[in-house]
């Protein structure tokens, strides 16, 4: 099977592209990247030179490229996006061109190329925020984002569906939970949190710290996906989670007491606008019909990402300084 990975070079779509290539050897993967700020070819510096590897640095909204590329793959999964729900606070129009016009782009070229197999890799935040006691997230949930990025996958995940229903294009689509493990770029919550205590500084938690994620380790979405990609119905959408209901606090104290830090490293600062309060995710349906479960728990998850962070401190350092870019942007520079 020849795969065509957007956004590989980032968090989960560099992990999905080792964890492919280490599953089935004889797979072959295009990994197309624009190389943003969160794509970091560091990610797969051991996977660079497989021969059934390949980089190509682009858009996903450039059409000659897209459909150029997509003619010769057999399957696409489209991870590629603006993923950082502060950065479209401040400016969504990278959110827009990236997740809605990329998305739509890729579908146009699986569609004129025969109809090729396209998995859109999306987010619960599509579905809204819940309230304490309301029922987890369910495929059936109604879409209700309320950021400008969960309103960009919302519109990229309609028009996954719409290519289904209108041009019979063979889709599958994932809403997934919160991920955290290894290479997550340091501005989310876990390797913000986690570099700054390694480098003596303090972990701003937003509000009172009570807003809960479902969080799943990445690994165990990367195996939802290659099951969805396998076994997956087409037309439907699979929700994924990863039965870990946590408020940011607990995670905060957990990576705490991780690395030996007391509570006077927490500094509580000013909420997020708009912060959605709640996510949780029902995975019935993937269990049930396709016979897919989170297998790493919550201590040993964190535990393996506390331990990757302390054993990477070049790989994250070189990110914060910014000096990750240099390399690279030279190297594939027009
Ligand atoms: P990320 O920000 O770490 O990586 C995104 C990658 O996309 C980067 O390598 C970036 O260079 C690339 N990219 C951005 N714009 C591009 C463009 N126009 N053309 C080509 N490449 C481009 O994101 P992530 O956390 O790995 O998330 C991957 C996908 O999974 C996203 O679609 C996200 O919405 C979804 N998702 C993420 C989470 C999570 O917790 N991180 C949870 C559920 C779903
Ligand atoms: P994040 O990793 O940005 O994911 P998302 O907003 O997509 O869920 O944030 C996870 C949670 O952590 C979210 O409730 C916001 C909170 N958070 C903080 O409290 N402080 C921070 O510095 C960051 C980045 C996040």
């Amino acid at each position: 099977m020849k795969l065509l990975v957007t956004g590989g070079a980032g968090f989960i779509g560099s992990n999905f592209i080792r964890y492919i290539l280490n599953k089935y050897p004889d797979y072959k993967i295009v990994n197309l990247d624009l190389l943003t700020y969160a794509g970091n070819l560091e990610n797969l510096k051991d996977i660079e030179k497989n021969p059934q590897y390949r980089f190509v640095k682009g858009d996903i909204a450039d059409k000659d490229l897209a459909n150029d590329l997509v003619k010769d793959i057999d399957v696409v999964v489209n991870f590629a996006a603006e993923s950082h729900v502060d950065r479209s606070i401040l400016d969504s129009a990278a959110f827009i061109h990236t997740n809605i016009v990329g998305t739509h782009n890729l579908l146009e070229a699986a569609k004129n190329n025969g109809g090729k197999r396209f998995h859109h890799v999306s987010t619960d935040e599509v579905f809204g925020h819940l309230g304490p006691n309301d029922p987890a997230f369910t495929e059936k949930t109604s879409f209700a984002p309320r950021s400008p990025y969960s309103a960009s996958k919302a519109a990229a995940d309609h028009l996954t569906m719409a290519y289904f229903h209108t041009h019979n294009l063979p889709v599958t689509i994932s809403n997934c939970s919160n991920n955290y493990g290894p290479f997550q770029f340091p501005e989310k919550l876990h390797g913000l949190f986690i570099t700054n205590l390694l480098e003596g500084k303090k972990v701003p938690v937003y509000g009172d710290g009570m807003q809960v994620r479902d969080w799943l380790f990445v690994e165990d979405h990367c195996e939802a996906i290659d099951t969805i990609v396998h076994k997956g119905k087409i037309g439907e959408t699979y929700c994924v989670g990863g039965n870990s209901e946590k408020p940011n606090i607990e995670i905060t104290e957990k990576i705490l007491e991780l690395l030996g830090k007391g509570e006077e490293m927490i500094e509580y600062v000013k909420d997020r606008p708009g912060h959605d309060r709640r996510y949780a995710i029902d995975f019935s349906k993937i269990k049930t019909e396709l016979g897919w479960e989170p297998r790493t728990n919550f201590d040993e998850g964190m535990k393996k990402t506390v331990e990757w962070y302390k054993n990477n401190e070049d790989w994250w350092r070189k990110i914060k300084s910014g000096e990750y870019l240099e390399y690279y942007n030279k190297q594939y520079q027009k």
